[in-house]
């Protein structure tokens, strides 16, 4: 019997590719540069399974370009790369890859927000470029985040995990959330629900962990910006466009807040021409889930989801199917 085709946009890890290889016959695209879209779409054409990235849009164009396509596997929590529906129109089963990055993702977000508060990227450029005076009272004075309020927008697997690593430091959480949660869960994270307005007036950091829809696009803008503290600071590690960023450089040139630590930007890879000269910001490439481990499971439960499809079962990260696609 033929193996299925598939098509994947990196080479991924030697564990990954054991999965896949095992199930299908696959191509990978393994040159230094990510995947033109037109190769994409000409190396999907015959292939029943696609794993791709954050950075790959699968959409109209590409079900299009791909009449036998039967699955599209992100290597992300993220899908807003995927069109869903236009998936399940054409009976072809979406996954992603939750779970394993929260840790790791929480991880970083606290990296943001314990460098954006002790100015620690402005430190080390002065002490690499050796023009740090030395030692004085007054030098690099940054705010507290003991004790302080931490504000969670989206209290989901990735903002608990954050809100666990405040109690650490004793800080005071408040979330917001599209609902609220169950109180034992708040209780155990030690967080209170508020609306996004008055969570917004109370913080002293706010951390976003909502995923990009029509509805959170440009939640944080200028109106948002003008409700939060002056001495507060944005912590962005889930999706760009969730921050309307001429708003950001605007609250930031007018302080309106302290500072931000981004993840990730509307634009990827462009960042806002009025963010790069900022000192009060910190500038990641997109890096939240990017351990080692983390990466490999990830790529690992992208194939996982494959070989289930392709073993007759239910993948076990469909974000689509059902009755709909028979699984
Ligand atoms: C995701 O998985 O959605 C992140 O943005 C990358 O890990």
């Amino acid at each position: 019997m033929r193996k299925p085709k598939a098509l994947s946009t990196r080479p991924l890890f030697p564990a990954a590719r054991s999965i896949l290889d095992q199930n299908a016959e696959v191509e990978y695209w393994a040159e230094p540069q990510r995947i033109p879209r037109a190769e994409l779409l000409r190396r999907v054409r015959d292939k029943d399974a696609l794993v791709c990235l954050l950075t790959e849009r699968v959409d109209g164009e590409l079900l299009a370009a791909a009449p036998k396509l039967r699955i599209a596997a992100t290597i992300s929590v993220g899908y807003d790369n995927i069109d869903v529906p236009a998936c399940t129109r054409r009976k072809v089963i979406a996954t992603n890859t939750p779970g394993v990055l929260d840790e790791t993702t929480a991880d970083f977000t606290w990296t943001l927000l314990m460098a954006i508060a002790r100015r620690l990227v402005e430190g080390d450029s002065w002490t690499r470029t050796g023009t740090w005076p030395g030692w004085d009272l007054d030098q690099l004075l940054g705010g507290d985040v003991h004790g302080k309020t931490l504000g969670i927008v989206g209290l989901g697997r990735i903002g608990s995990a954050v809100a666990r690593r405040a109690q650490g430091f004793r800080m005071r959480v408040l979330y917001s959330n599209r609902s609220r949660v169950p109180e034992e869960l708040e209780r155990g994270l030690n967080a209170e629900f508020r609306s996004l307005a008055i969570l917004l007036c109370e913080s002293d950091f706010i951390t976003l962990h909502v995923p990009l829809t029509p509805e959170t696009r440009h939640l944080i803008s200028t109106q948002a910006f003008e409700k939060m503290k002056r001495t507060a600071y944005l912590v962005n590690t889930t999706r760009g466009p969730v921050v309307d960023e001429s708003a950001l450089v605007d609250a930031l040139e007018r302080r309106l807040i302290a500072g931000a630590a981004l993840d990730v930007y509307e634009r990827e890879p462009e960042v806002h021409p009025g963010l790069i000269p900022r000192k009060d910001v910190i500038l990641a490439p997109h890096l939240g889930s990017a351990s080692i481990e983390t990466r490999t499971k990830m790529a690992v439960m992208a194939a996982t989801n494959i070989a289930a499809f392709f073993g007759g079962r239910r993948p076990p990260n469909a974000l689509n199917g059902g009755d709909a696609l028979g699984l």
